[in-house]
């Protein structure tokens, strides 16, 4: 079961992209399991990075398609990719050092992340990629 519950609201209405955060939030409740069911650290350590590398493929998927229809607020955006990554590694390093401190700090910063920044920050793109979208 998703602990996670997709609402219409966070669909950017760009395939692509909705694909790929519907899987980001597949390996945030993955992550979620691995934490409720008190996992090693080795299963734990797994899950986070399995979010964290396909997050930063994803935020480059998107920095791709912004520049390719030059997208105005490109380097806004940019920047607040790299500020959630930074953030993300923060976290992570608190688990590799202290484990299992910070774990589920991590979640709860993905899965506010997920929220606002698809509805803050992603759907801002739409209008631009709907035609890249289409190519
Ligand atoms: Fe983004």
């Amino acid at each position: 079961m998703s602990v996670i519950k997709w609402r219409e609201s966070y669909n950017t209405g760009i395939e692509q992209f909705d694909m790929e955060h519907h899987k980001i939030v597949e390996l945030i409740d993955a992550m979620f399991a691995a934490i409720r069911d008190k996992s090693s650290k080795k299963v734990v350590e797994t899950v986070c990075n399995d979010v964290l590398s396909y997050a930063a493929y994803h935020f480059a998927n998107e920095e791709q398609a912004m520049k390719a229809v030059n997208y105005p607020e490109l380097d806004e955006h940019t920047a607040e990719h790299t500020r959630l990554k930074s953030e993300a590694e923060k976290i992570h390093n608190t688990i590799t050092n202290n484990f299992p401190e910070g774990t589920v700090e991590l979640y709860r910063f993905l899965r506010e992340w997920l929220v606002d920044h698809i509805q803050e920050c992603d759907k801002k793109y739409t209008p631009y990629l709907n035609k890249w979208g289409e190519s």
